[in-house]
């Protein structure tokens, strides 16, 4: 099926790359910046075991809604009414709603009753309160999308403010970059997820959240303590923490499915080892050793190096700007 992704435009780059983590075989159609078109393996009603169900696209931290596409045409009023005319769905109340992702002459107020016209002529009741079906009519630089809504992604795990938490220090993720990093893990309900450093626990927050069993690990015992209050704050379960060292750590060889870790900076959260390479090197081995599908990596500095030493197959990097004197690399890595 062809799926259209609206996203949400502040790192297009890291966005993309959380919405191809969901699908193991797509092709891009059309990449026009905050819009994504892909062809993807993916029945709605039953998800296959390797194809994501529409619970997995809501997840998306940076998307605003994802939609099946049922036309295509130029941005021009009378080809976006032809294209309507061809489309062929059940018939149940629908809404229509045109975005402009782009500035263009087109009046959205305009298309949107032309378009619905089309529906109300082949029999459709028009909903727009409460409607079963809501099409789409997308603008965006010279092309426009009828698509069908599948599912806005959800947004209301931005409401876990690390600040209101039982346990907060300055440097925890905040709750989007978590859960794009998990994202970008690509796993699903059920599997195993370690965070070796896990600090105040918010990556393994966002790990029980969506049903995944999680370790935590930290040397500093304070932040183990911290996590757990944090987890049990969040009430959901599945969570095992311990106090360790990520250079040693005590799970088997190929017992996490994935691994998501936000190395210290050295600044609000300290380097425990002989030095800040010695920690990256030797935690990148144990990592490597005991990862089964993906790691996700996050560091002050471009580690890709000694991931490719260590003997990963394969490393995407994306850098995230922070602020003037902080980049945080990204790398995940198989
Ligand atoms: C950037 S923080 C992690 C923040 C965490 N993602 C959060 O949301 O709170 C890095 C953590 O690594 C821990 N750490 C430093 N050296 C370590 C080591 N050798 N083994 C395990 N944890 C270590 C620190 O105590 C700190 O809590």
């Amino acid at each position: 099926m062809r799926l259209i992704f609206e996203l949400s435009g502040e790192d297009t780059k890291l966005a993309k790359a959380e919405v191809f983590s969901l699908f193991h075989d797509y092709k891009v159609l059309f990449d026009l910046g905050m819009i994504l078109g892909l062809e993807v393996s993916m029945d709605l009603d039953e998800g296959g075991d390797r194809d994501p169900k529409v619970e997995d696209l809501r997840l998306l931290a940076m998307t605003h809604c994802v939609s099946e596409i049922l036309g295509e045409s130029d941005d021009i009023k009378e080809d976006i009414i032809e294209s309507a005319k061809k489309i062929s769905i059940e018939k149940r109340p629908l809404s229509v709603r045109c975005r402009k992702v782009k500035d263009c002459k087109i009046r959205s107020g305009e298309v949107e009753r032309a378009v619905g016209e089309i529906f109300y002529q082949k029999g459709f009741k028009i909903d727009l309160r409460e409607p079963k079906i809501e099409i789409k009519i997308i603008i965006c630089g010279e092309r426009a999308f009828i698509a069908r809504k599948i599912c806005d992604c959800d947004k209301k795990f931005l409401r876990r403010n690390p600040m209101e938490m039982p346990f907060f220090y300055p440097g925890v993720l905040n709750p989007k970059l978590a859960r794009v990093l998990v994202n970008l893990c690509g796993l699903k309900k059920g599997e195993r997820l370690l965070d070796p450093m896990c600090g105040s626990g918010g990556i393994l927050i966002e790990g029980v959240s969506r049903g995944l069993e999680v370790f935590g690990v930290d040397v500093r015992g304070r932040m183990v303590e911290g996590a757990f209050k944090n987890l049990r704050f969040s009430a959901f379960k599945g969570y095992n923490l311990m106090v360790g060292d990520s250079r040693n750590l005590c799970f088997k060889d190929r017992s996490m499915d994935g691994i998501v870790v936000d190395m210290p900076y050295g600044q609000s959260s300290p380097i425990i080892g002989k030095s800040a390479r010695e920690l990256y090197y030797r935690s990148m081995e144990e990592i490597f050793r005991i990862f089964k599908k993906r790691c996700v990596v996050v560091a002050r500095e471009d580690l890709s190096e000694i991931a490719e030493i260590i003997g990963f197959r394969s490393i995407e990097r994306y850098d995230q700007r922070v602020h003037r004197s902080l980049t945080r690399k990204i790398l995940v890595l198989s």
